[in-house]
């Protein structure tokens, strides 16, 4: 059998490029002697060994440890990365046929979850801002209106930080989904570094969060598909999360996923603070030389936009003039031998973490300058990138198992969708299942593809998409 899964892993390795993507340990896992102990540890629930599904023992005890250092009243560690977390998070407030109040550019797992709930949505579109072209948060005015218009919603279902760092007022939402009794969980997937700091945002635990899910994977030195499920609060009923946690879990979790939960939280309790607090000096001093290049720009925030409450210093979110945020990224790579996490038309998105090295920072410098020097200047045709809106025209769960067909793009206006539409990154559905096809989600979806998106969801010739009958 040929081997291109490890051809390429192998390739990856010798290419030695600097990392500005995920997993948060970028080839530097700390406490733990991998290659030493590796097959070793490889486990399953032998004597002495706890199980994950049902601890009792050491992981029960592992798991105290963490929810102490995070301030919850319980730590789940998880193996299926945020996507499995939130699967679980959802059943566990909700039932059957119950409306949740969604952020309409939440991860496409909060979709996924709808779906196996059978739920309801309800949308809370974010904010656009004009000025940097860019989803900022939603605001506590959006949130109170959709709390006034669906009093009958279990739960409001935020992400904080979005992909670029994007943090809303989480403590002024979460006071008013309480007073109107309801259950607040937040989609913490790029933020588990924020309990580390006192100078990031707050973490969504800190603001009042019930429920609060991590990607240990992406911010913290942690092993791809790790994650960890919080509980903040008695609104939510712990054994029905329990159960939920074994419905969704299988039945043979990773010892290596597990021990990798453990020693991020405890790396980052011990010299990450440390580590933290200096590097966020140095990104501040890297985002003031980036921000001097001609032609370039680093968003920093904005303090005109209340939807923008904090923004998070270590996604460092750039823009050149004249060159589209894809194009930045792809040269970053062939040239400089840097990999970034994501770009969009204006932007290129490079993640820290506190694994990242200073030697890398100034590599990121030296290559953005040499690439502002050096690329040609594109006229962009100005485009608002603010997300068309289109309607629930269906439960998501009844048009996904429903009677579907295929239709080209061409025919699609009107049809309501059976399946998403995913631009990726960042993940968010432009069309999700049961909404309606509008003219408005063609063209964005054109623009897209103009523009070198990769679209997950289309079929055939990536000229079809799937609709319901
Ligand atoms: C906001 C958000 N939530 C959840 C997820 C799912 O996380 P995971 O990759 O850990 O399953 C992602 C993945 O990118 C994400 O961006």
């Amino acid at each position: 059998m040929k081997t291109p899964v490890y051809d390429a892993l192998l390739a990856l390795k010798e290419e030695n490029s600097i990392s500005f993507h995920f997993p948060g340990h970028k080839g530097h896992l700390a406490g733990v002697p991998w290659g030493e102990l590796m097959p070793a540890i490889d486990t399953t629930e032998t004597e002495g060994m706890d199980n994950l599904l049902e601890p009792k023992g050491i992981i029960k005890q592992s798991q105290k440890e963490a929810a102490k250092i995070f301030g919850a009243k319980e730590t789940l560690y998880a193996v299926n990365g945020s996507t499995g977390s939130i699967y679980i998070a959802m059943a566990a407030f909700t039932k059957p046929g119950d409306r949740v109040i969604v952020q309409r550019n939440c991860h496409k797992s909060v979709y996924n979850a709808m779906v196996l709930n059978r739920l309801k949505p309800a949308y809370v579109y974010p904010r656009y801002n004009e000025d940097y072209d860019l989803l900022s948060g939603v605001s506590a005015e959006d949130v109170q209106y959709a709390l006034d218009l669906y009093p009958e919603a279990k739960a409001l279902i935020l992400t904080y930080p979005n992909y670029y760092g994007v943090c809303c007022d989480l403590e002024t939402i979460a006071h008013l989904v309480h007073e109107a009794g309801k259950i607040l969980m937040v989609d913490e997937a790029h933020g588990a570094h924020f309990t580390f700091s006192d100078t990031l945002p707050p973490s969504a635990l800190s603001c009042g969060a019930d429920i609060v899910i991590q990607s240990t994977h992406k911010t913290l030195p942690s092993l791809t598909q790790t994650s960890m499920i919080h509980v903040g609060s008695n609104r939510i009923d712990l054994k029905k999360l329990r159960d939920r946690y074994q419905l969704y879990t299988t039945t043979s979790p990773s010892y290596l996923f597990t021990l990798s939960n453990e020693m991020a939280v405890k790396y980052m309790d011990e010299e990450g603070r440390k580590i933290l607090k200096e590097q966020e000096v140095f990104i501040q001093e890297i985002i003031e030389q980036l921000d001097s290049i001609d032609r370039v720009s680093v968003f920093k925030g904005d303090p005109k936009d209340d939807t923008l409450f904090y923004k998070d210093p270590t996604k460092i979110l750039m823009s050149m003039k004249g060159v589209m945020g894809t194009t930045l990224k792809r040269e970053l790579w062939r040239r400089h031998n840097i990999r970034l996490e994501m770009a969009d038309y204006y932007y290129a998105l490079a993640l820290t973490s506190v694994t990242t090295t200073k030697e890398e920072l100034l590599a990121l410098v030296d290559a953005i300058r040499d690439l502002a020097a050096t690329l040609p200047f594109k006229e962009l045709n100005i485009k608002s990138v603010e997300m068309p809106k289109p309607k629930v025209a269906m439960m998501p769960a009844e048009a996904y198992y429903g009677k579907k067909t295929l239709v080209s793009l061409d025919d699609a206006l009107g049809t309501i969708a059976a399946a998403p539409i995913i631009p990726y990154p960042p993940g968010v559905p432009l069309v999700a299942t049961g909404e309606r096809v509008t003219e408005e989600v063609l063209d964005h979806l054109q623009f897209l593809r103009e523009n070198g998106q990769t679209i997950v969801g289309l079929t055939g010739d990536e000229d079809n998409m799937v609709v319901v009958e």
